[in-house]
């Protein structure tokens, strides 16, 4: 059914304001994955401002030809791609790629910092466009507090009336309390928080940013939505994928810090918050920072799952285990499964369970929420026992299915009296016909008109590592926490499925 357009809300849709965008890493994978296409698609749906350069800054030995011709293959690459597929714009590619520059040099060096403010004052001049640069961290975390502070003290960071200096920087946001609050402070020494636009992906789905328009902009759920009505709900990031090439940075990390603070405490956030009083960008974030914030201490014993998986199979094929992976310690002690119990102390949500779940190597890939609703108080029906009617559900589905599902109890046709469990399926593809995406465009856009919605605030990050902190000092003082296994292509540990069991719950078959 196509999209009804007179009740469709209108996007922003205006070009972003002239400005330069400078990628600290242009030579780096994100940059070649997601940001050279997603300014592509700006650039296609006449979002990308019309006075606009793009700085790639990398230590590598190229000029502006060669990064060029080095987005130019990331683009058709992207287009290219089967999930991706679509017809190339060939104008929007080449108006894209003649705004681009390279620069080589040492993130350290004073020396690069001034000849970049040089390359930036030189293409404002000849484009006669205004000042506003969008500096984008896409390297290392170990270098965002370095890049920060040379840009602090080259003048880059520098705000004036009219210009405006902002700083995207990328997950990992620290790599526990004290070092998210370490980084934090360093930043805040040259950038006001203002300035600061602190990312995390999962935001810019177009699904994720849906559980808002669910809620809020439906007189339905609303009502629904506490604890007098809903018995628990399921937070869900599956993923196929082990830990290919990763090891390095997989290892000193983990499922807890890699998925929890960030993405999976943002999809918790936007299901259990309060409806902010309007959608500024700091209505929504205290909204979701209070939510955070209400989340009683998690024992670790009880109200947490570690995983890692042994091998497998999936589908026929046979899949390593997780110690067997290269660059993994043959010893590793690392989870690559987190599932935990939370519970929020609110009004909303006293009593509600909140149980999330992440991994690799599960047998699907699935991220989705389930709202599990709580059973009707009686059975009118004969011979049905209340436990036997299935309790309605609504599940959310965020990635690779994209839409939401709602299941309640039918009639089965017949003399006799049956229930039968049948499901209201709506599916973003149906209605939107929207071209692929890799979901940075959105955030790009934001940055650039000065909308930090999809951003976290320091408050909500801290919040996040608040919570996870306990378990990080309880692992690291070498508390014996046991190490649930499951076989690589599963749906994760007997443990988690026993957690949920403590309260007569079950997780959500994943396939
Ligand atoms: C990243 C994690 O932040 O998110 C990865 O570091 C994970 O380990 C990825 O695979 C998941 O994101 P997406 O968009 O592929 O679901």
């Amino acid at each position: 059914m196509p999209l009804d357009i007179e009740h469709a809300m209108t996007p922003h849709g205006d070009r972003a304001p002239d400005c330069t965008m400078v990628i600290f890493g242009g030579g780096g994978d994100l940059t070649k994955r997601l940001l050279a296409p997603a300014l592509y698609n700006l650039a296609r749906t006449g979002l990308l401002p019309a006075r606009f350069a793009l700085i790639g800054v990398d230590k590598l030995d190229m000029d502006d030809a060669g990064f060029r011709a080095h987005l130019d293959k990331a683009i058709r690459d992207f287009a290219s791609d089967k999930h991706y597929a679509q017809t190339l714009d060939e104008n929007a590619l080449s108006a894209l790629l003649e705004r681009v520059h390279f620069l080589s040099g040492d993130f350290g060096e004073d020396d690069t910092y001034h000849r970049l403010d040089r390359m930036i004052v030189g293409i404002s001049k000849d484009r006669h466009q205004s000042d506003h640069v969008l500096f984008y961290m896409a390297v290392a975390s170990r270098f965002f507090g370095l890049i920060v502070d040379h840009l602090g003290k080259s003048g880059l960071a520098r705000e004036a009336p009219g210009q405006w200096r902002r700083v995207v920087v990328e997950k990992p946001f620290g790599n526990d309390l004290q070092s998210a609050k370490a980084l934090n402070t360093q930043l805040r020494q040259t950038l006001m928080e203002s300035q600061i636009y602190r990312m995390d992906h999962f935001l810019g789905k177009e699904t994720v940013q849906n559980i808002m328009m669910m809620r809020f902009a439906n007189g339905i759920f609303e009502p629904l939505w506490n604890r007098d009505h809903i018995d628990h709900i399921q937070i869900t990031v599956a993923e196929t994928v082990g830990v290919e090439r990763r090891a390095g940075f997989y290892e000193a990390t983990g499922a807890m810090r890699d998925m929890i603070p960030n993405h999976l405490f943002q999809l918790l956030a936007l299901t259990a918050m309060e409806p902010p009083s309007s959608f500024s960008a700091d209505a929504v974030r205290s909204e979701k920072t209070k939510a955070l914030l209400s989340v009683h201490t998690v024992d670790p014993h009880r109200d947490v799952v570690r995983g890692q998986y042994v091998a497998g199979q999936r589908d026929g094929t046979a899949l390593k285990g997780y110690r067997q992976e290269d660059g993994v310690a043959p010893d590793s002690l690392t989870e690559t499964y987190l599932s935990m119990r939370l519970m929020l102390d609110n009004w909303r949500w006293a009593g509600v369970p909140f149980y999330l779940r992440t991994g690799k190597a599960m047998s699907t890939r699935r991220s989705e929420i389930l709202v599990q609703f709580k059973r009707p108080p009686l059975s009118l029906f004969r011979n049905t026992a209340t436990e036997n009617l299935m309790p309605n559900a609504l599940l959310i589905k965020l990635q690779p299915e994209e839409g939401a599902a709602l299941s309640f109890g039918a009639k089965i046709p017949g003399p006799a009296i049956r229930i039968g469990q049948v499901h209201m399926d709506f599916h973003y593809k149906d209605y939107f016909q929207n071209a692929p995406a890799t979901g940075y465009e959105t955030l790009i856009y934001d940055c650039m008109i000065g909308d930090a919605t999809l951003f976290q605030r320091s408050d909500s990050v801290m919040a996040g590592w608040s919570i996870v902190q306990p378990l990080l000092d309880h692992w690291a003082q070498g508390a014996v926490v046991p190490m649930a296994h499951y076989a690589a292509g599963s749906e994760g540990p007997k443990e988690s499925e026993e957690m949920l069991q403590e309260r007569g719950h079950h997780w959500k078959p994943l396939d």
